[in-house]
Order: C-alpha cells, then sequence, then structure tokens
C-alpha cells in the first residue's frame, strides 16, 4: 500500500522529533506492506526569515497532493506576532480540517509524573478530546474597528457543528465508548445553544452512548477532579482550544500529547500539540513520543490501519525501559531524542516480527 506523506519539520524542537516519527514509519514500511513515500513541504519562521511568507505556494501543493502531513512545530521568538504560525491556521482553512482530535492518555507507566493525587486519577485517564477546528471565534470574522474597539464574532453554522459533532459520536462508537459529552456555554452564548440542540438531535441517532452536556466553566474544574468520569468529549474550537491544553498536562509531560487536524477520508495533518519549544531546540532532549503517537493517529484515522495500536505497545514498553528528561524516572535510563525514538522503533520490530 503506497502513501504520500507529506513532512513539514519546520522550527526548534521540530525537525528533532519529527525525524522520530519518520524513523516509526519507516519501521513500519519495513515490516509491513505500507510503503511511504516522503517529501518535504518546508513551512514556519525560518522560511518566513528568507521568503518573508511561513507557508510558501509550493510547499501547499505539496501537501495537498499527498495522503497525509506529519508536522513538527513552528516558531521563533523574535518574529513579528504570529508570522510563523500563520502557516498553520492556512493549511487548516485551506484543506478544511475540520476536527481537531487530541486523544488524552495517562500511561501506567507515567501515573507517577501525574500532577493530580492519587484519588483523583481514579481508575485512570483516557479521554478522546474532539474539537471544531474551523468555526466559532476562531472563523477570523472581525477586526479592530473605530476608537479601539475590538471585535471578534462567535459564528457557529448548523453544518459546522452537525459534521463535527456527527464525528464524535462516530469515534465514540468505533472506540466503544458508553459515554459522550459535550462542553459548552448554553446558559449564556447563543451559538452553544444551537450546538447543544443539534447535539441531542444526532445524539438520537446513537441511543447506546449516553449523553452528556457540561458548561465549560464546570467542566475545567471536573476534568482534575474526575478524569476517569470521561469518555470522548466534544466541544467547540475556543473552548477545545483551552481545555484540550489543560488536560494534556495531564499525562506527565507536553512531550508526550499527540493531535491530529483531520478532513475524513481527505488530507490531514497530524502534530504533536507541543510548540517549538526554543528553549531545548538544538539540544537532542525533546520528547519525541507526542510526534510517534502523532503517527498512531495518523495511521489509524488516513490510513484506516490497526498499526496505530502496536506503536502504542511500542511505546509503553519503551517507556517502562528509558525516559527523555521531562519524564524522567531515576530508576530507568535517561534517553535522548533520538535514543527513545530508537527504542520505540526497536520494540515496534519486536512486535511486527510476530
Ligand atoms: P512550547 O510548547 O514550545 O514549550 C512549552 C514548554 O514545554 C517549554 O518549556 C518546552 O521546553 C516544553 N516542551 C515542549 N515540547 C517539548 C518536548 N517535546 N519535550 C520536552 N519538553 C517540551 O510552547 P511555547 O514556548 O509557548 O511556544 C514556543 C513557540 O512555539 C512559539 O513561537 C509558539 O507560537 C509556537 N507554537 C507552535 C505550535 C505549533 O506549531 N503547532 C503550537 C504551540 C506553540
Ligand atoms: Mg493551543
Amino acid at each position: 500500500m503506497k502513501k504520500k506523506i507529506a513532512i513539514t519539520k519546520g522550527d526548534g524542537v521540530g525537525p528533532e522529533v519529527v525525524d522520530e516519527g519518520i524513523k516509526i514509519l519507516k519501521t513500519i514500511s519495513d515490516y509491513t506492506e505500507f510503503e511511504f513515500e516522503f517529501q518535504e513541504a518546508p513551512a514556519g519562521g525560518a522560511i518566513w526569515k528568507k521568503f518573508g511568507e511561513s507557508l510558501p505556494e509550493k510547499s501547499f501543493e505539496i501537501i495537498r497532493n499527498s495522503d497525509a502531513l506529519l508536522f513538527g512545530a513552528i516558531g521563533i521568538p523574535g518574529l513579528p506576532q504570529g508570522a510563523a504560525e500563520i502557516a498553520i491556521l492556512k493549511i487548516r482553512q485551506g484543506l478544511d480540517l475540520y476536527v481537531n482530535l487530541r486523544p488524552i492518555k495517562l500511561y501506567e507507566a507515567l501515573r507517577d509524573r501525574c500532577p493530580l493525587k492519587e484519588e483523583y486519577i481514579g481508575e485512570g485517564i483516557d479521554i478522546t478530546f474532539v474539537r471544531e477546528n474551523t468555526e466559532g471565534l476562531y472563523a477570523n470574522i472581525g477586526g479592530i474597528l473605530k476608537d479601539e474597539v475590538a471585535q471578534n464574532i462567535m459564528v457557529y453554522t448548523r453544518k459546522g457543528c452537525e459534521r463535527i459533532i456527527k464525528y464524535a459520536f462516530e469515534i465514540a462508537k468505533r472506540k466503544g465508548h458508553s459515554k459522550i459529552t459535550s462542553v459548552d456555554k448554553a446558559n449564556i452564548l447563543r451559538p452553544s445553544q444551537l450546538w447543544r440542540k443539534i447535539f441531542h438531535e444526532i445524539g438520537f441517532d446513537y441511543p447506546s452512548i449516553k449523553t452528556e452536556d457540561i458548561y465549560v466553566d464546570a467542566f475545567c474544574q471536573w476534568l482534575i477532579r474526575t478524569p476517569y468520569a470521561y469518555q470522548t468529549v466534544v466541544t467547540g474550537n475556543l473552548f477545545g482550544d483551552i481545555i484540550s491544553d489543560e488536560a494534556a498536562f495531564l499525562i506527565g509531560s507536553l512531550g508526550m500529547a499527540s493531535s491530529g487536524n483531520i478532513h475524513p477520508n481527505k488530507v490531514s495533518m497530524y502534530e504533536p500539540i507541543h510548540g517549538s519549544a526554543p528553549d531545548i531546540a538544538g539540544k537532542n532532549i525533546a520528547n519525541p513520543i507526542g510526534t510517534i503517537l502523532s503517527v498512531k493517529l495518523m495511521m489509524e484515522e488516513s490510513f484506516n490501519s490497526e498499526l496505530g495500536k502496536e506503536i502504542e505497545v511500542a511505546v509503553e514498553e519503551a517507556l517502562k525501559v528509558g525516559r527523555t528528561i521531562d519524564i524522567k524516572n531515576p530508576n530507568l535510563k535517561a534517553l535522548s531524542t533520538k535514543e527513545m525514538g530508537d527504542l520505540i522503533s526497536e520494540k515496534l520490530k519486536t512486535i511486527l516480527k510476530k
């Protein structure tokens, strides 16, 4: 099975972590029927400095003509606000990537790295966050008006709500979840009222999945009080952005969290949720697992493959042997970015050879 994968390494630790993601894809192609062709689509701060734009047309062409995009992170300190980061919005909008999928899973091996007390972790944390990725306050409608009145308008459409909520129910069904939680602010915001209505209309078609609504402010505290109580969580663009970062802190390190920007059955983008981490760039110490788990998502969501599970098992096995510094454990080997990637790749080889 041939797949064309566009690669945007980006800035800072981006290239370091993406190289480890590619390592995993190469291991897959060595041991399975998958064949990957990689093509670089440069974007980000360094590219902006060179060409005055952070996503050259040629890069976008490469991305558009690929089967999926593996993306590192972009951003360089000192550039004008958003100069580099606009590339991400252009890709999301240009490909209409309306799903932001952010799984938050605390691996058993990292239970001691979770900032919550044992009683709050309970039976464990494994939440599939589904964030709307194109509408709401990020629809970019507004501006700075006369007398410095600044405005963004929160826009939700029936079409936009329906497609993301349907996606969330489908993924809940695929994962065998018994409950789906919708997070909104329907007591105040009109767009949330439309959202909630559509959530229940669609929920009607999935009688085996229990539905639940929670206001976003309350959810922020429930997430740290009873994180084990959530399975699939679906929410709008702004709330999803904020909550999923809060959630990412629960799994041990920002470097562990993966994500997909998805348009089902079209070109989608997979990236760790962290940024370019300029404070640790070039030192070969960044945690590559967020990127490797993004490859897992790519296999599952874009290539409809079961191999994502094997990648996850390889990660869990590796975590029992060695760690990068952000998740270090005095009883285990201290590993560099490359060594962490090598270890996971070795574990994956062993699994795939069986
Ligand atoms: P950041 O995520 O780059 O770093 C926050 C903290 O987490 C830092 O202390 C960093 O060292 C640590 N960290 C991040 N990734 C890590 C990893 N893989 N392993 C170990 N530690 C890790 O966020 P920050 O500093 O706010 O942003 C830096 C730049 O990245 C900015 O230009 C920002 O705009 C950009 N950014 C880009 C994103 C993207 O490309 N999708 C997402 C978030 C930020
Ligand atoms: Mg964010």
